[in-house]
């Protein structure tokens, strides 16, 4: 019975008893953000992993996230406050069919987004995220034939941008498959001259309405740079907690779900983390995040290919 309990002041505590750093996400609840020592997206979060001195990293994120950070800082334990924080598209993507997939493919090499299985890294050439796919896809010799996974959204925007054709994986991000068109639509028309910006997880009936389409830190940072003082976010809406932090006089209006509102758009993986249960992991040290040896030298190749072409 945690009823009583200063959570937060006891949070302090045993960050600091264990050596702890608590990295989130941008799609975590706002009291887990402001809390954290640093706050990311996928990029950003991987590179705090790999260059902590801590002894604990607590991850306010999904499993993949967790488990990158374990890839890169093995010595370090990781502790994630509920291991069923999944992902759709870690989900859509089994090894198995994956591995059998490449094998169909043998002249190809896989670029692969990080929100996939530790086991899919391990197969794959070069992971990115949202944030370095375009700078690593640009590095890749045009004539290379690329296979891309799991998000086909991700990948077909890609293949778009750069003209490039590449093999996608029919995966989807149920967060960012729930907008609605014909809501964003009427939302736009309400808010007339307001952009829109919106996440490259989204479908092309919403990227093709947006002003800017890039990670969440590059909506962030195009938040601060926007002209007018509204701004229509196409994307996982706990990252509005930051733009009204960072920018108090503007206002920021979550992209709507079918339903005409922007609930239907929380990621409930992310959501699962709490206050409650940050604390229990940090108490606990546990539950914790392990990778069998093999498996994560294999995996680390296609993530160390990442951070160093991503720069
Ligand atoms: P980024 O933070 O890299 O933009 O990723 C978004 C996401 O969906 C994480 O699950
Ligand atoms: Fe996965 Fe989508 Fe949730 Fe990100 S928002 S963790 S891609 S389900």
């Amino acid at each position: 019975d945690l009823s009583g309990l200063d959570i937060r002041a006891e949070i302090e505590r045993l960050r600091k008893e264990r050596n702890a750093v608590i990295l989130a996400h941008y799609y975590q609840k706002p009291e887990l953000q402001d809390l954290a020592d640093f706050v990311g997206d996928s990029l950003e979060l991987s590179r705090k992993a790999a260059e902590t001195d801590a002894d604990v990293i607590a991850f306010c994120g999904v499993k993949f996230m967790a488990d990158t950070a374990k890839i890169l800082s093995p010595e370090k334990i990781v502790v994630l406050p509920d291991l069923d924080a999944g992902c759709s598209l870690e989900d859509s993507c089994p090894p198995e069919q994956f591995k059998a997939f490449r094998e169909a493919h043998p002249d190809h090499i896989a670029l692969t987004y990080i929100n996939c299985s530790t086991e899919v890294k391990a197969l794959s050439d070069v992971i990115v995220t949202s944030s370095s796919a375009e700078t690593i896809l640009q590095k890749i010799p045009a004539d290379q034939k690329i296979i891309f996974g799991p998000d086909r959204h991700l990948g077909g925007y890609l293949s778009r941008k750069f003209n490039r054709e590449m093999l996608l994986w029919p995966g989807v991000c149920i967060v960012h498959e729930a907008f609605s068109e014909t809501e964003l639509l009427k939302l736009k028309a309400q808010n007339p001259g307001a952009p829109i910006a919106a996440h490259p997880e989204c479908p092309p009936t919403i990227v093709d309405h947006a002003d800017y389409v890039g990670s969440t830190s590059g909506i962030l940072n195009y938040a601060k740079d926007m002209p007018g003082d509204t701004l229509i976010v196409a994307t996982e809406p706990h990252i509005i907690h930051q733009m009204e932090l960072a920018l108090p006089g503007k206002t920021f209006i979550g992209a709507p779900g079918a339903d005409g509102n922007c609930n239907c758009n929380i990621c409930p993986y992310m959501a699962l983390n709490t206050l409650e249960k940050l604390y229990l992991a940090l108490r606990d040290l546990e539950p914790r995040v392990e990778i069998e040896e093999d498996l994560r030298l294999a995996a680390k190749k296609s993530l160390d290919k990442m951070l160093e072409m991503a720069s």
